[in-house]
């Protein structure tokens, strides 16, 4: 029974409204800097430097990776590596995927890892969306690409990882660079898998990001009836302790010490 206690309090500690809250799209300064720092020298690194350089990013990005307000992405963590030469542990990431946790940041990895693999399994999600809209000019991936930002996706499209992750391949196509994505992530939810999910900055904007739009269907089942449960639990706590106090006001009889201490539990349990 405790332990049935215990598993309940936590869920519903964890469980707030801080999980459709939208995140902080702020891009972090300080990490903007180094990267920049990083950046402007790294093609006059010699080999030790360069290894030692990539080294300490993958140890920072391990560090901190489940951080949801941080910044760390997994997107840009890739495109780093790639773009610093990391070669060694480019490929050892590739080989090993840690980060691997659901569709999104599978396709994530599949994009930077193998082109083919993510352009053939997300080719018919972006064809999807244009010929919704009549469009059916070109198939070619990077028209397809060009085309989907000038789209204002639903949400049911948006929660789509192909898309997620076209986006982000559509914000490196269009500027060259990354910058201008955001990932929102969130680990510990109660009867849930992992959260992790991409968005461009346009779209953001258009609709803010919440974890909550990440989150498969059955775990928004299963916050909903938690979040039920919470409710009633905390009406029947607030009911009992208000009898209790209802009754010692009410009684005249039980104003004595033993009433006294009753009503400072009950006060207490608020
Ligand atoms: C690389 O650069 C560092 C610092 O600039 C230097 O100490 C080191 O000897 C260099 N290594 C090679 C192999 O040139
Ligand atoms: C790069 O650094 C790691 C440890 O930081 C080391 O194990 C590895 O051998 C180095 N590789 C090269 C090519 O120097
Ligand atoms: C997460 O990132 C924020 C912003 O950079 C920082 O203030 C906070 O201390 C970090 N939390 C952890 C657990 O590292
Ligand atoms: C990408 O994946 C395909 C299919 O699995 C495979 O045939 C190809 O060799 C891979 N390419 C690279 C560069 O790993
Ligand atoms: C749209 O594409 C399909 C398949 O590629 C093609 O059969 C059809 O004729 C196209 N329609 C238009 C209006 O371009």
């Amino acid at each position: 029974m405790t332990k049935l206690g215990v598993l309940l309090l936590s869920a519903c500690m964890f469980v707030s409204f801080r999980d459709v809250e939208s995140i902080n799209t702020a891009v972090v300064a300080g990490q903007q800097f180094l990267h920049y720092t990083l950046e402007k020298n790294v093609n006059n690194f010699n080999e030790t430097e360069r290894n030692k350089t990539c080294s300490m990013f993958i140890k920072d990005f391990r560090k901190f990776w489940y951080n949801s307000s941080g910044g760390k992405y997994l997107t840009e963590y890739l495109s780093f590596l790639e773009e610093w030469l990391c070669h060694a542990q480019f490929s050892l990431e590739c080989l090993k995927r840690p980060y691997d946790f659901n569709q999104f940041t599978k396709t994530t990895y599949d994009r930077a890892c193998n082109r083919s693999v993510f352009e053939t399994q997300c080719f018919s999600s972006l064809v999807a969306v244009s010929s919704v809209r009549g469009r059916n000019s070109s198939q070619k991936w990077n028209n397809l690409l060009r085309a989907l930002k000038t789209y204002q996706l639903s949400d049911a499209e948006l929660q789509d990882p192909c898309i997620q992750v076209a986006l982000y391949d559509a914000v490196v196509l269009e500027r060259g660079k990354y910058g201008y994505y955001h990932e929102s992530k969130r680990l510990l939810l109660p009867f849930c898998q992992i959260s992790w999910c991409g968005r461009d900055a346009e779209n953001i904007n258009r609709n803010p990001i919440k974890a909550w739009n990440c989150l498969p269907h059955i775990c928004k089942v299963n916050i909903i009836i938690t979040m039920v449960i919470c409710s009633i639990l905390a009406v029947a706590i607030v009911v009992a302790n208000l009898s209790v106090i209802l009754v010692f006001v009410i009684n005249e009889k039980l104003r004595n010490s033993q009433g006294v201490y009753k009503i400072s539990l009950a006060c207490a349990d608020f």
